[in-house]
């Protein structure tokens, strides 16, 4: 007797031990929507992890660190796994729609619902294995393009805009070269390029817009240090040797799609002595470069070039009526026509137009305008002066300083040129300075003559003579 609840404790281990599996697999084809529901958010966490992940791995690799062993091998598992979920999901949803959710096919049930649930293990188990990595400090990546601040409305750039978008989607070209005088508009254009793609980013898929300037004498390694910093690379400071970096820089372009906007260049660079990848054109790694001189174009070996002119007169009165605003313009009717004649003087040129129409903005007498245009036919007159010859900036700067009103002005606008080109002038020093050359007269108390020297810094960016510096309410 004594051996009955032994017996019977091993019927019930026995009988548990049978019912485990065969509860198992007959609660399969009960649980196949919840067994596919479960592997679904499963594998969306999973992907959100990789992501993450990828996106770690992207910043370390600009910082010259490769992704480990482990890491790369993780990635792979993901990916192979997400291949095998859409199967299952597939074939889930092919019965659903054959035979309704609730079909009594119990077979059919039963081995989806069993793959879905093995899937659904090896899932979890991928994600805590992500999620075992070590820690790292999740920084926001570069972004791969950013917006450009374009000065005023830019008008009649369409044309030459679209001309270049599809030469980017042209598997022939890879170098597109656009050359034209100074203030044309080439850095405008550039900057246009950047902006359109910015908005329509997805459907060029670069995975880098690069825009950077080369300017007069520039040197390899300055473009170097632009582009990495553009690219978010990290190039060692102890290497002095420019070949590693050219390396560095080719090795992380070679395989990319990118756009490089090469602004200003005064002569051929070497290209591959940078480190940019030669682009052929057909993986989607593209040059624009801009620069004053035809030749230039010729011996960067440029698959197409584009000659910027100036724009057409409809588009040039708009630019101008821009730049001395509307009310100045339809002040008086003799104003509007002398206008534009003194529009027309500017040849159609938007620096030229630009400049000269900001002189103007204040102007509001019949002789004002008309000494514009006697002062612009005098430079267009005087030899080597003349606006179509001479250096664009010059004739225009020279127009602005020309119709300044006083001398004393004038005078405080030439004292600039001590300081180097380019350089952001504190204003404070430069009233000083004014002071002690004995140009800013010194008034009743000194903060007058500060405020006095302020305004005339004021009037020299008004006539374009002067710009904001690095520091825009403290600096020139
Ligand atoms: N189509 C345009 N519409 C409006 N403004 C323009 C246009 N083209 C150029 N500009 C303006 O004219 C000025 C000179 O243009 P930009 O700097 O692009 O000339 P550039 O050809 O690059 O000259 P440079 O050879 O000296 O570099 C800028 O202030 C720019 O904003
Ligand atoms: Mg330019």
């Amino acid at each position: 007797m004594a051996l009955l609840p032994f017996f019977g404790s091993i019927v019930a281990v026995v009988l548990s031990q049978l019912w485990n599996p065969l509860g198992l697999h007959l609660g399969y084809p009960v649980k196949v929507g919840g067994n596919m529901k479960k592997l679904t958010i499963f594998t969306k966490r999973l992907q959100a992890r990789r992501d993450d992940i990828k996106a770690q791995i992207d910043i370390a690799e600009r910082r010259h660190k490769t992704r480990k062993h482990k890491a790369k091998e993780w990635l792979q598992s993901v990916k192979a796994i997400e291949g095998e979920v859409k199967v299952i999901k597939h074939a889930y949803d092919e019965r659903c729609r054959c035979c309704g959710e609730f079909s009594l096919d119990i077979i059919g049930k039963h081995r989806i619902s069993r793959r879905a649930a093995k899937k659904l293990k090896q899932v979890m188990e991928l994600f805590d294995r992500g999620g075992a990595f070590e820690e790292i400090a999740v920084e926001l990546p570069l972004p791969s393009i950013e917006e450009m601040p374009i000065a005023s409305a830019v008008i009649g750039m369409q044309s030459n805009l679209e001309k270049i978008l599809r030469h980017l989607e042209d598997d022939k070209v890879g170098v597109v070269g656009v050359w034209g005088m100074g203030g044309v508009g080439k850095t405008t254009l550039l900057k246009s390029i950047n902006n359109h793609l910015l908005a329509d980013f997805e459907s060029f898929c670069y995975d880098h817009v690069v825009c950077i300037a080369a300017s007069k004498g520039c040197k390899l390694e300055n473009l170097q240090l632009d582009i990495a910093e553009k690219i978010g690379l990290y190039l060692k400071q102890d290497s002095s040797i420019t070949t590693s970096h050219t390396s560095t820089i080719f090795n992380l372009l070679k395989n990319k799609k990118f756009l490089l906007l090469l602004d200003d260049l005064w002569e051929p660079i070497d290209l591959a002595g940078v480190g940019i990848p030669q682009p052929n054109g057909t993986r989607n790694q593209k040059i624009v470069l801009t620069t004053r001189f035809e030749k230039v174009c010729g011996n960067m070996g440029v698959h197409t070039k584009i000659k910027l002119e100036c724009v057409e007169p409809d588009n040039a009165w708009e630019l101008f009526k821009n730049s001395v605003s509307e009310d100045t313009v339809n002040s008086d009717a003799r104003i509007q026509s002398l206008a534009r004649k003194v529009c027309r003087r500017c040849s159609g040129l938007p620096l030229a137009l630009i400049f000269v129409g900001r002189s103007m903005s204040t102007k509001r007498t019949l002789q004002e305008w008309e000494n514009a245009i006697a002062s612009l036919e005098n430079m267009r007159l005087s030899g080597n002066s003349c606006m179509k010859d001479a250096h664009p900036v010059l004739s225009t700067i020279r127009f602005s300083y020309d119709i300044l009103e006083d001398e004393q002005t004038k005078r405080c606008f030439l004292t600039c040129a001590l300081w180097p080109e380019g350089y952001s002038i504190w204003k404070v020093e430069l009233v000083d300075f004014w002071m002690g050359l004995g140009l800013q007269p010194i008034r009743a108390t000194i903060e007058d003559a500060y405020n006095e020297g302020f305004s005339r810094i004021e009037r020299l960016k008004k006539a374009c003579l002067l710009e904001d510096g690095d520091v825009s309410d403290k600096e020139v």
